[in-house]
């Protein structure tokens, strides 16, 4: 219970990354907003939560939108409080080649990973310098560290989430509040249970195994789990990583060293 009486908001929260670093969070004490475009799945985080005795409460909102992300920030101040952490987790993916990657794929991956980042941030660090003090921690990836085939669209989102981590980090110093970007290389979630067959089809694996790609081509011989990324995610979180700003922290198998 380090942190006990903090209020965290988590973006996509309903599944994934985001339903383990929930979970994390209320482990230790803190009362977390799950947000989620599907309530219902933010709904069943929030009841495992209970069943461990921690609190929080589900919120439906898109995060690409900036009315929908003003409601969810009016609802949260008004009903909770400000928050002391933000983990700007929602996101999608989509394997496709360069010259197949249409301008509404474009749009609406660029929108979904990198917007929601900025409509966030924007609506809730206002409530942390009010409180002088906060945590965003920015879920980027190993594709925000270098290319990777079939991801132009995916890799330029994440890119700019470390860039994006790297302003605020700057811009918020003098308020206590600490910005940070993680970046996860594959980690088994939902996610790749749509995304593997694509996946499979662009790097000539077969879909079956598609595991093994990551055994054979990772120095840690396995996808990550959501655990893995969740510690790295309540690390960012907890004073004892109060030093630590504008940093972009992999999580990876040891796949990328920068
Ligand atoms: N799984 C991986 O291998 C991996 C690797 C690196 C980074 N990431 C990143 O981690 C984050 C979570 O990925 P995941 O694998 O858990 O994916 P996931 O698809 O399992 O979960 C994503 C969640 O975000 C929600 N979401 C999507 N768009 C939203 C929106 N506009 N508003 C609100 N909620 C929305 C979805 O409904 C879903 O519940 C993403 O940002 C992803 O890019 C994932």
């Amino acid at each position: 219970m380090r942190l006990k009486n903090k209020i965290a908001l988590v973006t996509g929260g309903g599944q994934g990354i985001g339903s383990g670093i929930a979970m994390k969070l209320a482990q230790e004490g803190v009362y977390v907003i799950v947000n989620d475009i599907h309530y219902e799945n933010a709904q069943q985080i929030i009841e495992k939560i209970k069943q461990f005795k921690g609190n929080g409460v589900p919120y439906q909102a898109d995060v690409t939108k900036s009315d929908e992300v003003e409601e969810m920030e009016k609802f949260v101040s008004k009903e909770i409080g400000d928050i002391d952490i933000l983990v700007n987790n929602a996101g999608i993916c989509k394997f496709a080649p360069f010259l197949e990657t249409t301008e509404e794929v474009w749009d609406k991956i660029i929108q979904a990973n990198l917007k929601s980042s900025f409509l966030c941030c924007q609506y809730f660090l206002p409530g942390m310098i009010k409180k002088r003090g906060g945590k965003i921690v920015n879920i980027s990836s190993e594709s925000g560290k270098r290319g990777s085939k079939g991801q132009s669209a995916y890799c330029a989102s994440k890119f700019g989430v470390i860039g994006l981590t790297q302003v605020l980090a700057l811009e918020f110093a003098p308020f206590n509040i600490n910005v940070n970007a993680v970046c996860p290389g594959p980690i088994d979630t939902p996610l790749w249970e749509e995304m593997k067959t694509e996946f499979s089809v662009l790097y000539g694996l077969n879909v079956a195994n598609y595991k093994d790609y990551f055994v054979k081509n990772y120095p840690i011989s396995r996808m990550g789990t959501i655990e893995d990324v969740a510690n790295g995610v309540l690390f960012l979180v907890l004073p004892e990583s109060d030093y630590i700003t504008g940093q972009s922290i992999n999580i990876n198998g040891g796949a990328v060293f920068y």
